[in-house]
């Protein structure tokens, strides 16, 4: 081997650990200090500062990298999503997205939902400028037709049964256990008769090997995803609370699924 390809190597390989080693220290190892730290859980405690430190969601908001934390399948999923907007009639609807999210999801979806009709696109996340980010890739375009409400996706006071479709990108396996039920329930209040749930989440994948490289992704950086896998499996979940008819695409070996679920 050349010293050039040995210094490639080396230089990729330090790459890669440095970019892994910043995501856990904005995600998971900010949650374990905290844990550490003691002190009383509050509403944001369990979101990491890659959400909420401006500067931070900028320099991670680039939709390559976004794209790569997704095995690439991130435009296969929202793809779903906005063909569920796209085949609905939603005139004079509105539509609620639960919780920001990187990347082209929002634009995409809000276009979608306009296209169908929608009169108004509700934009809800618990963190100011995670909204502030998400209207800057907005407004230009869209103005007055989104509102952007601080809300707590497990507690949420906007008007019960107002929106006709409500999406939630990825937003679970980043919550306690208890809360995923909670979001869920919210997500169901928040809904008209009729009305669709889009949700975008890991599922556990099909191939040993999948399974075993996501299984340590989500031990070393997001380990309250894995109940996903069972105990919380979002379909199980609404199928038990009641009201709903689900249906689940999953995606790329099965690491991904985009759960539709009607409310009754
Ligand atoms: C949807 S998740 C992560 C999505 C995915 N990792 C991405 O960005 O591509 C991140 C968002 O959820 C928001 N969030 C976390 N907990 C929330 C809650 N309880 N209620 C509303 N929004 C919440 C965060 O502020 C952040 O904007």
């Amino acid at each position: 081997m050349s010293t050039f390809t040995i210094n490639a190597l080396a230089g990729l390989a330090l790459l890669l650990a440095a970019t892994g080693l910043f995501f856990f220290a904005t995600t998971r190892g900010t949650l374990i200090v905290r844990g550490l730290a003691g002190g009383r859980r509050s509403s944001e405690s369990h979101v990491y500062p890659i959400y909420s430190r401006m500067g931070l969601i900028k320099l991670v908001d680039f939709q390559p990298i976004i794209s790569a934390i997704l095995l690439f399948q991130y435009h296969r999923l929202v793809s779903k999503i906005v063909a569920g907007l796209g085949s609905t009639n939603l005139k004079r609807k509105q539509v609620l997205i639960t919780s920001c999210a990187f990347g082209n999801v929002i634009p995409r979806t809000v276009e979608a939902a306009l296209g169908s009709g929608a009169e108004k696109v509700v934009i809800a996340d618990i963190i100011r400028n995670e909204l502030t980010h998400a209207r800057g890739k907005l407004d230009a375009q869209y103005g007055r037709r989104i509102e952007y409400v601080e809300e707590d996706a497990t507690a949420m006071h906007l008007e019960e049964g107002f929106a006709d479709a409500n999406i939630i990108f990825f937003l679970l396996h980043e919550l306690p256990h208890d809360l995923k039920v909670k979001t869920l329930s919210e997500a169901g209040r928040m809904l008209a008769p009729g009305g669709k749930l889009y949700l975008g989440e890991f599922h556990k994948p099909a191939p040993f090997v999948l399974k075993c490289l996501s299984w340590s992704y989500f031990k070393v950086f997001e380990p309250l995803g894995l109940a996903l896998w069972d105990s919380h499996d979002p379909v199980a979940i609404l199928q038990e609370m009641g009201g709903w008819t689900v249906e689940r695409q999953t995606f790329f070996f099965g690491n991904f699924q985009i759960v539709t679920a009607t409310r009754h």
